[in-house]
């Protein structure tokens, strides 16, 4: 059998809050191929192009207050601001290796 790198990446906390609390809606590999994100062209958080802002700040903040005008929920309430952040840097990890650029 071996090990899974799957469950191996699991360890790391901000991959794990983004299967559970993210996924659903962003897809696994942050690239908004749901059913939930069609017609939705900002669920898509790897093709380069940002409503909210790419910079650490403005995800942060996106994720903790959510996004009245659209779906995405807030999060202040339902996450640590530990879990808050190492999901946005997983989410920010999913956008750099998601850009068609980064792809070999
Ligand atoms: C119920 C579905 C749903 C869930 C769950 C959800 N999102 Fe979202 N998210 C959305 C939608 C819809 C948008 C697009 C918002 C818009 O168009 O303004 C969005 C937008 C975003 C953006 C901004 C994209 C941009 O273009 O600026 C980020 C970053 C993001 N989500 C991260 C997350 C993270 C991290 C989680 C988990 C903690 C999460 N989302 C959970 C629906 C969801």
């Amino acid at each position: 059998m071996g090990v899974i790198p799957a469950c191996t990446r699991e360890a790391d906390p901000g991959a794990r809050v983004w299967r559970k609390k993210c996924s659903s809606c962003h897809g696994a590999a942050g690239d908004g191929r749901t059913r939930f994100a069609k017609g939705r062209p900002f669920a898509d958080l790897t093709d380069g192009r940002w409503k909210h802002g790419s910079d650490r700040a403005s995800v942060r903040r996106l994720v903790a207050d959510g996004d009245p005008g659209s779906s995405m929920p807030p999060f202040a309430d339902r996450l640590t601001p530990a879990q808050i952040d190492a999901v946005v840097d997983h989410a920010l990890k999913l956008a750099a290796a998601g850009k068609p650029a980064a792809r070999p």
